[in-house]
C-alpha cells in the first residue's frame, strides 16, 4: 500500500484538538491543495473563508447544533457555493442583453458548485493530515440561514457548502467502522436489493430485537437539528429553483 492510500485509509475525525497553532505555510499549503481539486469547467464556483477568530468559532460552536469542540480549533475553514462571481462577471460582460434567457445561475450551477466545493474542501482534508492536522467537518453549518449569511456576508447565490475545523491533537481516536464493501460498491449495474441484503448490511448494529434504527431515526432525522437544516436550506435554494 502506498503511503496516499495508507493516508486516506488511515482517516479519522478529530473531535479534540490541543493548543499547538496551524502555522501561516501549513495553511498556505493547505489552501493551495485545496484549489488544486478538479473543479467543473475549470470554473471554481465555490470561495473559502479563512477563519481564525475566536469570536466566530465560539459563535459557530454556538449556531451549528452547539458543539463545543468548534470553539478549540485552531482554524476552520468555510466552503461555500459561490455562483456569485460568475453571475457578476456575466452581468458585467453584457451576457443578460446579449442573451436575454440569462436570468441568472441555475440549478445546475448550484449543484456544481457544491460539488466544486466539496472537492475542495476533502483537498483540504487530505493536506491537513498529510501535516499531521486534525479535522472534522460540520454539516451544520448549512442551519441557521439567517445567522451564517449575516456572520459571513454572503451574497445571494452563494450557500456554505461546508465547513471544516482543524487543529492539532493528542491523541489519535480509533477508526469508525464502515459498511463493507459489498453493501457500496456494485458490478455494472445496480444490485437487486432485498430485506436480506438490508438485513446483512446493518447486521453490525441492528438484530430482530434492538432498536437501533428506531434510536438512529430519533437522534438524527427526528431531531430538531434536522428540522432546522431543512428550513434553512429550503431558503438557500430557492435562490435557484425559482429560475
Ligand atoms: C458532510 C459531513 C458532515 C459532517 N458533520 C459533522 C458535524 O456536524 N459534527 C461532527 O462532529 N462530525 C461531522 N461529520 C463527521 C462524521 O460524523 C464522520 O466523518 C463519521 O462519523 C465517520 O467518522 P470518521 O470520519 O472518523 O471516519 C460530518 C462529516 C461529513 C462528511
Amino acid at each position: 500500500m502506498n503511503e496516499v492510500i495508507k493516508q486516506l485509509t488511515d482517516h479519522v475525525s478529530i473531535r479534540k484538538f490541543n493548543d499547538r497553532a496551524i502555522s501561516e505555510e501549513n495553511v498556505n499549503a493547505i489552501l493551495d491543495a485545496a484549489m488544486r481539486g478538479a473543479t467543473a469547467g475549470n470554473m471554481m464556483s465555490y470561495s473559502i473563508i479563512k477563519i481564525r477568530s475566536k469570536d466566530t468559532l465560539k459563535k459557530l460552536a454556538a449556531s451549528c447544533d452547539n458543539q463545543p469542540f468548534i470553539a478549540d480549533a485552531n482554524l476552520a475553514l468555510l466552503f461555500v457555493v459561490d455562483n456569485y462571481k460568475w453571475h457578476r462577471f456575466f452581468e458585467l460582460y453584457g451576457i443578460p442583453d446579449a442573451f436575454p434567457e440569462y436570468k441568472g445561475p441555475i440549478i445546475n450551477d448550484m449543484i456544481l458548485g457544491m460539488q466544486d466545493a466539496m472537492i475542495a474542501a476533502q483537498n483540504a482534508v487530505i493536506a491537513a493530515e498529510s501535516l499531521g492536522i486534525g479535522t472534522c467537518y460540520i454539516g451544520d453549518i448549512m442551519e441557521q440561514y439567517e445567522f451564517h449569511r449575516q456572520l459571513f456576508d454572503l451574497p445571494e447565490y452563494t450557500m456554505p457548502a461546508t465547513l471544516v475545523v482543524m487543529g492539532y491533537y493528542d491523541k489519535k481516536p480509533q477508526r469508525r467502522s464502515r459498511f463493507n464493501r459489498r453493501f457500496v460498491v456494485f458490478d455494472e449495474q445496480y444490485k437487486k436489493i432485498d430485506d436480506d441484503f438490508i438485513r446483512g448490511m446493518f447486521s453490525e448494529y441492528q438484530d430482530e430485537d434492538s432498536d437501533f434504527a428506531k434510536k438512529f431515526y430519533k437522534r438524527k432525522m427526528d431531531a430538531a437539528f434536522f428540522a432546522e437544516m431543512r428550513r434553512s436550506l429550503q431558503l438557500y435554494l430557492a435562490q435557484w429553483m425559482d429560475l
